[in-house]
């Protein structure tokens, strides 16, 4: 049996039917015994006739068996029993004073006054349920309990199991959108959302690859008449035509290498080494210095993590020139905690309007077109920082200073001090 929904459809049924019967058998063992107003009526003849037995030929009588005492038997007395009793003895003989009394003992025994004032005993047969029946009918109840908590975490965890295994996949989600195949075997559900979750991974390849090519192609592409414009644009005459021309042409060529370097991040797989991250923007400081921008560093404490430094440049690189154009001016640091070395970037500029925050990562993202004419750019810096920087098991956190500016927070995973120096 393949199919989860008649396995667990199954497994219910059983439990149910289980539990039913047992708890049937067991009431009918405890509950079972005749009602006594039904039951008493042959008991009173009987009585009576040893009565009536015992009256006529007394020694014959106690020769027999019968206990003939001078008093009831002590004990607290049954009075309904009792009264059920005497209305039987009634209907089938004659009128007679009994009663039935329970000694410390339990059971349940009879008196008959006899013509002469002494009395019959006689031990009364059980009319309800055996002393202790409770007991046992809670046992019961406990292990019926005890069987279905049992068969139901079974029954829960195997209705869990695609689950789980939803959850696995999902967990295991590469930076590409793509999953590691999931094993296709088991009941036919969990066949299906294997087979599902291993077709959705392929299309998400599929669809990045060629989204992936078409921006690499059209980037490249557009390059030879972007050459051919350009050469035009030195002969117009006008000189200030001519600037606005080349200076639209130079913004154009940026997005078209921006765009294929976003898609070069994206499908990268450079390999790991370990660099030192203090180096790396001290370099960076004095590059972005040497061309005028208004960057400076702060303490840059010794750390080395584990990537490609022309990538983890790249990234640096691209928030710093932010926070230096954007953000007016960038001081940077490098600090260790623990296992983690964090870059911390600062600036004093406007910052970014919190209800957007979120999307400073997406491709071409870009605050106004006021201020985008101050700074041209293709809005993609910051997209290609974040994918070189998960690529490499960073993170990045990106939020506004008081009163302000931005605050750009970039974490690795450090394994040492220094280590590459
Ligand atoms: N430090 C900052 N302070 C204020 N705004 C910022 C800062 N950094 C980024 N931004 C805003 O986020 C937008 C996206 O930045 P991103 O680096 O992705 O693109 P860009 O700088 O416009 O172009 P480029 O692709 O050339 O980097 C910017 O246009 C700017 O509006
Ligand atoms: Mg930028």
């Amino acid at each position: 049996m393949k199919s989860l929904g008649a396995r667990l459809a199954l497994l219910l049924l059983t439990a149910i039917v289980l539990v039913v019967i047992t708890s049937s058998f067991a009431a009918s063992l405890v509950m079972r015994g005749p009602r006594p107003d039904m039951a008493m009526e042959p008991v009173a003849r009987q009585l009576s006739m040893l009565a009536t037995f015992a009256e006529k030929d007394r020694d014959a009588a106690i020769a027999s068996g019968l206990d003939i005492i001078a008093m009831p038997v002590a004990g607290p007395s049954d009075e309904h029993l009792s009264g059920v009793l005497m209305d039987a003895l009634k209907r089938v003989s004659e009128a007679r004073q009994a009663m039935i009394s329970r000694p410390p003992t339990g059971e349940a025994i009879a008196s008959l006054r006899l013509s002469d004032g002494k009395w019959m005993v006689m031990r009364m047969p059980e009319f309800g349920p055996p002393p202790g029946g409770w007991r046992i009918l809670m046992g019961w109840l406990g292990l019926i309990i005890i069987g279905s908590v049992l068969v139901s975490i079974f029954a829960a965890s195997k209705i869990m199991m695609p689950l789980r295994m939803l959850e696995r996949a999902v967990a295991e989600i590469r930076p590409d959108g793509t999953l590691p195949h999931v094993p296709e075997t088991g009941p036919g559900e969990i066949r299906a959302t294997a087979q599902a979750l291993n077709g959705l991974s392929a299309r998400v390849k599929a669809a990045t690859e060629s989204r992936m090519r078409l921006v690499a192609a059209a980037g490249h592409d557009l390059r030879t008449p972007m050459t051919r414009m350009r050469l035009r644009a030195e002969f117009i005459k006008d000189d200030e035509d001519r600037l606005k021309w080349l200076a639209d042409l130079e913004e154009l060529d940026r997005i078209a290498d921006s765009a294929i370097g976003l898609v070069r991040e994206e499908i990268s797989t450079d390999g790991l080494q370990c660099v030192r991250l203090d180096t790396i923007v001290a370099d960076i400081v004095r590059e972005l210095s040497a061309i005028g921008m208004n960057v400076r560093s702060d303490e840059l404490q010794a750390a080395s993590i584990s990537a490609g430094p022309l990538a983890v440049t790249r990234a640096l690189r691209n928030l710093l020139i932010n926070a230096a154009t954007h953000g007016e001016s960038a001081t940077v640091s490098v600090a260790r905690f623990g296992d983690r070395a964090v870059v911390r970037i600062i600036d004093t500029g406007p910052g970014i309007p919190e209800e957007r925050l979120n999307q400073v990562f997406e491709p071409f993202f870009r605050i106004d077109i006021a201020r985008q004419r101050s700074f041209p750019g293709a809005g993609l810096g910051m997209a290609i920082a974040k994918e070189i920087i998960s690529r490499f098991e960073g993170e990045i956190v990106v939020r506004n200073r008081e009163p302000r500016g931005l605050e750009q927070l970039i974490t690795f995973k450090s394994p040492g001090r220094g280590a590459a120096a």
